[in-house]
């Protein structure tokens, strides 16, 4: 009796010691977690077993804003568009940003000139949202020299420009009813915009640069698992059921961006992506990793597109953006990485020539 008596408090004791040994050990893990979600650097583990269980218990970190908001560009109001003495340009004008394809793509009304994406697939909201590649700038900014023709482009050239890239066909007559339309919007647009001034939020977000390469096999199982639910497995989107247009654009194929194109360039595709999709995403709420966007761009801009002669392109080869995939080039990096990065180098090297 006294013997069972004696195991049954070593067996009690044994338990109340195993409790002790999990409370601790799922205390030390909610700990971590916790550290993790605070944003503290936890110190670097040994490279044992420690190091896996760290790795699996850390989720990644919460996207946060990738700018403040607080003095960021906004268009005007437009319910006061009706005191302009050419609000009725300025209103076909945000018309044909929005509804290019049903005025100006394969079966346009007005003329047929594009591929059948919209000027707003890309310009999100008629070219008004924030790091949604918007039209704030452009009325302070041009007449500019760009270093891509060598030569100064006015606005009506920078439109013409993304009717031969983006939308892949041909530029408007600059003395065009549709011409004088989209630039008497986006001068509308940038009134409040001091000569010369970018404004905070125009254009596209600098997404911060990797340490290696964009990949485009990881890129693939991005696209799978975020993009193809609207831009289709095979990435030809979904056409509009009358030939106006899509609902969900191409992003390859032959009814895509060209060669030419800013998006071609994996910078412009990825820090685009970064802000706006999958469709929902906002620069105040991101919904993908850096490395998934520019893993996407390296996979999306692997695939076929329309190319474009582009020999008149960057007269001055020095000036050739880091990610233009096309030489010759002024430094010994290789079209590959010129495409694909890593852009560190290739940035670090052009600075030091500079
Ligand atoms: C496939 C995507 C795409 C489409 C469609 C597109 N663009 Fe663009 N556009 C771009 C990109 C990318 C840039 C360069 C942005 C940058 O580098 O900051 C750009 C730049 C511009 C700029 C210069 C903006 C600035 O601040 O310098 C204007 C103006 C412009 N586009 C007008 C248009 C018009 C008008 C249409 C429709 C006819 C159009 N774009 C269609 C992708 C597109
Ligand atoms: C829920 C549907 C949806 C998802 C998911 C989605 N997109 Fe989009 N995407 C759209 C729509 C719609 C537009 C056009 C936006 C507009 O016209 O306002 C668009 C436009 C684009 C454009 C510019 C237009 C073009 O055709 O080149 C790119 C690039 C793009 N998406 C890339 C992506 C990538 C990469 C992903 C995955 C990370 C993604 N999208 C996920 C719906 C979606």
């Amino acid at each position: 009796m006294d013997q069972l008596g004696k195991t049954f408090i070593k067996l009690i004791g044994l338990m109340v010691g195993l409790l002790a040994l999990i409370t601790s050990l799922v205390g030390v893990i909610g700990l971590v977690i916790y550290l993790s979600y605070a944003g503290v650097q936890l110190p670097e583990f040994g490279t044992g077993d420690e190091q896996i269980l760290a790795a699996a218990v850390v989720p990644e970190p919460k996207s946060k804003a990738l700018m403040d908001p607080v003095g960021m560009w906004t268009a005007p109001d437009w319910s006061t568009v009706d005191a302009e003495a050419n609000a009725a340009d300025i209103k076909y004008g945000r018309e044909l940003i929005a509804n290019t394809a049903a005025y100006l793509g394969p079966n346009g009304s007005v003329r047929k000139i594009s591929n059948g994406l919209n000027c707003q697939n890309c310009h999100l909201n008629a070219g008004t949202a924030p790091l949604g590649n918007n039209y704030g700038a452009v009325l302070a900014t041009y007449p500019k020299v760009r270093a891509r023709s060598g030569k100064s482009e006015d606005i009506p050239k920078r439109i013409n420009d993304c009717f031969e890239r983006s939308l892949n066909g041909q530029g408007l007559e600059r003395n065009s009813k549709e011409m004088i339309a989209m630039v008497a919007y986006m001068e509308w647009l940038g009134q409040g915009v001091p000569k010369g001034e970018k404004p905070k939020g125009a254009g596209i977000y600098a997404l911060p640069l990797l340490d290696r390469a964009a990949d485009p096999v990881r890129g693939k199982t991005v696209y799978d698992s975020q993009c193809q639910s609207c831009h289709q497995a095979d990435g030809q989107g979904i056409a509009k059921a009358d030939g106006s247009g899509y609902i969900y654009p191409p992003l390859w194929g032959p009814n895509s961006y060209n060669q030419g194109a800013g998006l071609y360039r994996l910078s412009r595709f990825a820090g685009y992506v970064k802000a706006n999709m999958p469709l929902g995403a906002t620069y105040e709420n991101p919904l993908m990793s850096d490395e998934d966007a520019w893993d996407v761009a390296a996979y999306v801009n692997s695939l076929e597109r329309p190319s474009k002669d582009l020999t008149g392109d960057w007269p001055d080869i020095s000036k050739k953006p880091m990610d233009h995939p096309f030489g010759p080039y002024s430094d010994p990096f290789s079209e590959q990485q010129h495409k694909y990065g890593p852009f560190k180098p290739i940035q670090e090297a052009k600075a030091s020539t500079q």
